[in-house]
């Protein structure tokens, strides 16, 4: 049973870090053995439309153009499950994930009727993290971001979202030019719902790991 966790948010050990490593330690306590991966350790981009993923005769599934991403989007292929995660940025996700996700998917697609060429199960467990609180994500972005991760049902397995609203972006706020955001109410809010949201995530990545494990497989 294997695990990947990919971190698309550039801060390695802030919030959307902490979900992932809490998920991480989920997987693991559920029989996973696990591959931890920032994506911004990484030297990669977008689709580079090569299309030698739609030569005919041509090896499926598999992203050719040869840089730290395509070995790994192979072991995402053939995982378990995937937890991964990105914190909003301009009221979506980073760059990082975008690009992971477009590499990732175009490889799937087939131009010949639209259909998916990836056969295997992969359940997914994707972790967004904002500054905004809940009342704004599901005015603002809740569309968006349920569209980004029910994107990867292309993969065939269960997908599950977490959300951390309110996130503490900064550990002191006087030192910022942050006036927009009320300091007490951030390291209050933080204090209180963010180890709730680490236990949701560590049970995310269990359950998801004991699906994958009850497909018999
Ligand atoms: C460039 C940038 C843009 C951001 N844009 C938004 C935004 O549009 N909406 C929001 O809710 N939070 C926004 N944030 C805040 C982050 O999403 C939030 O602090 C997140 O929890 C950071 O994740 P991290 O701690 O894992 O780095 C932005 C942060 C940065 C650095």
């Amino acid at each position: 049973m294997k695990a990947i966790i990919l971190n698309a948010s550039p801060r390695k050990n802030w919030n959307t870090a902490q979900l992932l490593k809490a998920a991480q330690k989920g997987a693991e306590e559920a029989g996973a053995e696990t591959e931890y991966v920032d994506l911004y350790d990484l030297n990669f981009t977008g689709c580079r439309s090569c299309l030698l993923c739609k030569r005919k005769g041509g090896e499926r599934c598999k992203c050719f153009w040869k840089d730290d991403l395509s070995p790994l989007l192979d072991h995402v292929f053939a995982a378990d499950v995937l937890l991964i995660g990105s914190p909003i940025y301009l009221g979506d996700t980073t760059s990082q994930f975008h690009a992971f996700v477009e590499r990732l998917h175009f490889c799937t697609l087939s131009y010949d009727d639209y259909s998916n060429y990836f056969t295997g199960k992969v359940n997914v467990g994707v972790v967004f993290t904002m500054n905004a609180p809940q009342a704004f994500y599901q005015l603002q972005y809740r569309r968006r971001l349920t569209a980004q991760a029910e994107a990867f049902r292309s993969l065939n397995g269960k997908v599950q979202t977490l959300c951390s609203f309110d996130t503490l972006q900064v550990k002191d706020y006087s030192k910022f030019s942050m006036a927009g955001f009320n300091a007490e109410h951030k390291q209050a809010h933080h204090e209180k719902q963010f180890p709730l949201d680490l236990e949701k995530a560590r049970q995310m990545g269990a359950e998801l790991v004991q699906l994958a494990g009850s497909r018999g497989e």
